[in-house]
């Protein structure tokens, strides 16, 4: 067989194919273990994909039943072919600010690039450029679901725009509609009717893109009763595929806990709710969320990033998933929060023992766990069975990574390759729904060359119009609790402005 762009392709027959049908042989796959819920490795073996799912895992490189006439044969051969990973907390369409946050505090990105800000700059195809861009990028990195905290539906336009640019990129998107009053723009009153209209899209049914909602409440102190009943009301008649909320507790003061939400008779339901961060959760929420079966978003890069913290979220990760935030500031790929977070968790732990002066005899958290932790749990937070894992019946939203890239090179253990070794430039394809979203290491959706080009017009226009702005002066409380400048590290000898400066 003969390498074409990277990735082996045997066409076996030239007839043409009703659906597709896509047969990876010879590869290692990491597919997963339904009895205990577990990873099984699959030396030298295929996968089949036909249409929109997986129809075949064998455990020898060409398979012992008949495959579909017109079957696309791809060597696998010294390739490790994952799922796609799960992000389950995105803010998508603010693409556009890429790198220009890159020293932001929480409280300053709120002032100056949350949905507060930017709809009096923004306008709709800004909105789709934007959240187009930043799918193509999580889809690059192997992201083939996201659960997107779609703080822009600002105006019907903007809603309509990125729920329209979900489905235009092909990625697996639990788009979450939503309801904020934003001052002088529009109130969750006027919203009600633009979330019907969304939910009446009908390019939504024949996407992988899914309707959800995003509240942040408050669903605790000075919650709005009448308004959480009427958007639970709405969750149920159009049966959307997930709810999610900030929860960050703690000093923060933006407590949206399971306990609170159950306190309304709204957490044990059949409609999955994601809670992002879950800083500071406390004994009585993380035992609603095992009783509830509801699970948090562990968000690494951000929570370091920001300061949301994650003191206990260490001990929750049974009922946690992994996602990215706000992308505009640090990674987009779901990878680089998992060995963050392995790390981090190993780090805490051993902390723990040598503050007692001791030596750590065993690893805390292996890379079986951080790789479930990528997958597999964002589609349990998600209550989606058929994702985030390989097995028959599954949807076919695969990675494959060129096991013989230099980082790679002389792996013996797939998962730790992929966890501890690989970086997103090693992804050589990737397939939502069974449909090639990257291949050869390149995007090939068909918008894409243009998409970049449009985005990066409107990427320039906008950037130039924040560079303008004032830095905003931190307030001296937020949420009651006093505003307080960290230390600052110095990295330069001597006295002097260690800093540096933000090249924008
Ligand atoms: C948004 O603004 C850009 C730049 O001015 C313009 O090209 C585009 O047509 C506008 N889109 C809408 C929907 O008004
Ligand atoms: C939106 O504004 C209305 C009217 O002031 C208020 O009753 C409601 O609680 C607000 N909702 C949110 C989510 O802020
Ligand atoms: C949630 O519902 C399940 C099934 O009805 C029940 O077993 C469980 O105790 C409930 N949990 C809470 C916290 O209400
Ligand atoms: C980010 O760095 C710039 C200096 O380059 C500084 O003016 C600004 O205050 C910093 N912002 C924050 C939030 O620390
Ligand atoms: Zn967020």
């Amino acid at each position: 067989m003969r390498p074409l762009n990277g990735v082996a392709i045997l066409s076996l027959f030239l007839t043409a194919v009703r659906g597709t049908s896509i047969l990876f042989r010879g590869g290692t796959i990491i597919a997963f273990n339904k009895a205990t819920q577990g990873l099984r490795v699959i030396r030298d073996g295929s996968v089949l994909v036909e249409n929109d799912r997986i129809t075949g895992v064998f455990e020898t490189a060409t398979p012992n039943t008949r495959v579909p006439t017109g079957t696309e044969v791809v060597d696998a051969t010294g390739k490790i072919i994952t799922p796609g990973f799960i992000d389950t907390h995105r803010h998508g369409w603010q693409t556009v600010f890429k790198t220009m946050a890159s020293n932001t505090t929480l409280i300053e990105f709120f002032g100056r690039y949350s949905s507060f800000v930017a709809p009096f700059f923004w306008n709709a195809t800004d909105i789709y450029d934007s959240q187009l861009a930043g799918l193509y990028e999580a889809l690059n990195a192997g992201v083939t679901s996201s659960l997107d905290h779609a703080t822009h539906t600002w105006s019907r336009d903007a809603a309509d725009a990125g729920l329209q640019a979900c489905i235009d990129s092909g990625a697996r998107v639990f788009w979450g509609f939503t309801f904020a009053n934003i001052t002088g723009l529009i109130t969750v009153e006027q919203l009600y009717p633009v979330f019907r209209d969304m939910a009446a899209k009908v390019a939504l049914a024949k996407s992988p893109t899914t309707l959800a909602i995003a509240y942040d409440g408050p669903w605790g102190p000075g919650a709005n009763i009448g308004e959480i009943n009427k958007i639970m009301a709405l969750a149920n008649q159009v049966k959307v595929s997930a709810i999610t909320t900030h929860s960050l507790q703690g000093p923060w003061g933006f407590t949206n806990s399971p306990e609170e939400i159950h306190a309304l008779g709204y957490l044990n339901i059949s409609i999955p709710i994601i809670f992002s961060h879950a800083s500071f959760l406390t004994q009585a929420g993380a035992d609603l969320l095992r009783s509830t079966n509801q699970y948090i978003s562990i968000t690494p890069e951000s929570e370091m990033h920001y300061g949301q913290g994650h003191p206990v979220s260490y001990s929750i990760q049974d009922q946690a998933s992994l996602g990215i935030d706000t992308h505009i500031t640090f990674s987009t790929d779901i990878l680089t929060q998992a060995r963050i977070w392995m790390q981090q968790t190993r780090y805490e732990r051993y902390l723990a023992v040598l503050k007692q002066n001791k030596l750590p005899g065993s690893n805390p958290m292996s890379v079986e766990q951080a790789f479930l932790l990528a997958t597999r749990h964002g589609a349990l937070a998600l209550r989606r069975d058929d994702l985030g894992a390989i097995f028959v019946g599954a949807k076919a939203d695969l990675v494959v990574w060129d096991g013989t890239a230099p980082p790679l090179l002389g792996w013996v253990d797939p998962v730790a390759a992929v966890m501890l070794h690989a970086s997103v430039g090693d992804i050589e394809a990737v397939l939502v729904d069974g449909k090639w979203a990257k291949r050869g290491g390149k995007l090939v959706g068909r918008g894409y060359p243009e998409a970049r080009a449009r985005f990066l017009r409107t990427a320039r226009r906008l950037q130039e119009v924040w560079r303008g702005m004032p830095l905003p002066v931190p307030p001296p409380d937020f949420n009651g609790n006093p505003v307080v400048d960290p230390e600052r590290v110095d990295v330069l000898r001597g006295p002097g402005n260690g800093y540096g400066n933000i090249y924008i």
